[in-house]
């Protein structure tokens, strides 16, 4: 009796809660583009691998199954439909996307372009965030350890308190819900967000608070917590790389505050690395190395290669060299007292902690390098995304953060944008036109995908 009594409930919780279906008023057709895998060495046996994009599942119109009548419309959930989250679940589903009509995405050959502002017939749209795919219902997964992951960057029309990114992520290759990878779902990160529509197949309305400075956001009850490994954020001022642990690198569900990150009252109390270990050569003291016109040009496109040293379930460090030109640059080497190394390790992580006198240390508490080599172990899912920051300005990017701080402590100054920029508003109206593009990207074994020196 018990064992069919346990069948049968947990069937019907399947049906009813596995919700996140999908609409049928538009098709999903997702961008092409290519990606070479590598082997040998300095990029000279590299294969073409067909590939595809699709943009996550927050960005998308959610409506009633069967009619136009939005589930969420602006920053507002329609507490009728959604008066339980399991109600909603089974009455909202998911539209396709027509990518660059609405969403001002468009991939071609192996690059990928992403609009900042774009007005389509029914809404505006304000960035994107998309993942490589392996197949149309499928996310591709990566494991870094012992690899190199090689792109070409144009950040030329990103100014001050944008942020394009290309990142790394424990999600599901499947996705969640009965949308899965198709519909960009199951997205999570460092920040366990909490701004996400549905999580693991399930509404987050209840307890929505609508953002009071973001119209198309709110923040829900529940988050969505994994590992990342940012491999580039980054504008045409300031560029970080940063590791953030977790204390499960794959998915785990949140609740409330218990989240911390961005998207909590109190940071320090989730289970990630809100903060993460940072490589940021202005933020080191390096002030002439990124930008326009510095060693590295901004101005032009570049080569971004990161390369993961280790084997097995073992990260030992995170190297970076660009190439631009003909010169191939090494990450410089940190001005900042009591750090040295041009590289990530967990011990160059302790150093930078200690120098920039640090009050907190959420990499070194959530597992540091070991977590995100469980991440990698597991295979990560590439991120590429636009943004601009209700929360900060991007501040901690691109600007003196926390603003108040004297720009000659160790840290605190992290570009040469103004303390006032970057605010959602005036980069939306004044920067609509900004654009990231992501190119020519080349995984395979260390020294595999360019000429190392
Ligand atoms: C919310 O949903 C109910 C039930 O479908 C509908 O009658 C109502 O018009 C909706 N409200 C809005 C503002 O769309």
């Amino acid at each position: 009796m018990l064992p069919r009594a346990f069948f049968v409930s947990s069937l019907l919780t399947t049906s009813l809660v596995s919700g996140q279906g999908v609409g049928s008023y538009q098709s999903e057709t997702h961008p092409k583009m290519t990606w070479q895998q590598c082997s040998g060495t300095g990029g000279s046996s590299c294969k073409s691998v067909s590939g595809e994009v699709v943009i996550d599942a927050n960005w998308r119109w959610l409506h009633v199954k069967g009619d136009y009548t939005n589930c969420y419309d602006g920053n507002k959930w329609n507490t009728t439909l959604c008066s339980s989250n399991d109600k909603c679940s089974t009455s909202c589903v998911v539209e396709g996307a027509d990518y660059p009509a609405t969403y001002g995405i468009t991939a071609s050959g192996n690059a990928l372009t992403l609009k900042f502002v774009t007005k389509g017939s029914y809404s505006t749209n304000i960035g994107s965030r998309t993942y490589l795919m392996k197949d149309t219902n499928t996310y591709q997964t990566f494991n870094l350890i012992g690899n190199e992951f090689t792109f070409d960057v144009d950040v030329s029309q990103l100014p001050c308190g944008l942020n394009g990114a290309l990142y790394f992520v424990v999600m599901d290759a499947k996705g969640q819900g009965t949308a899965g990878a198709k519909y960009g779902t199951g997205y999570c990160d460092g920040q366990c967000p909490r701004d996400l529509k549905f999580i693991n197949g399930k509404a987050n309305a209840v307890g929505w608070q609508p953002s009071s400075n973001d119209q198309n956001a709110g923040v829900g009850e529940r988050g969505s917590c994994c590992a990342e490994m940012d491999v580039w954020e980054a504008n045409s001022i300031s560029t970080a790389l940063t590791p953030h642990s977790c204390d499960s690198a794959t998915f785990v569900e949140c609740s409330g505050d218990n989240c911390g990150g961005t998207y909590s009252g109190t940071r320090y109390s989730g289970p990630c690395d809100a903060n993460g270990c940072d490589f940021n050569p202005y933020r080191l003291g390096v002030t002439d190395f990124y930008g326009k016109g510095k060693t590295v040009d901004t101005s032009k496109p570049f080569t971004v290669v990161t390369q993961f040293l280790g084997s097995g379930t073992t990260l030992s460090e995170i190297k970076r060299y660009y190439v631009q030109g003909s010169k191939v640059i090494e990450n410089p080497q940190p001005k900042t007292p009591g750090i040295t190394g041009n590289s990530i390790t967990q011990a160059w992580c302790d150093a930078e902690n200690a120098a920039n006198k640090e009050e907190v240390y959420p990499f070194k508490d959530h597992g540091g390098m070991q977590s995100m080599a469980n991440g990698m172990a597991k295979g990560m899912v590439l991120v590429m995304s636009l943004w601009d920051d209700h929360y900060a300005n991007m501040l901690w990017l691109d600007s003196t953060y926390p603003t108040d701080a004297d720009a000659s402590t160790p840290g605190a100054a992290r570009g040469d944008c103004a303390t006032s920029s970057g605010v959602p508003a005036d980069v939306e109206s004044k920067n609509g036109n900004a654009q990231v593009k992501y190119s020519n990207i080349k995984f395979g074994p260390i020294g595999s995908t360019f000429k190392q020196p």
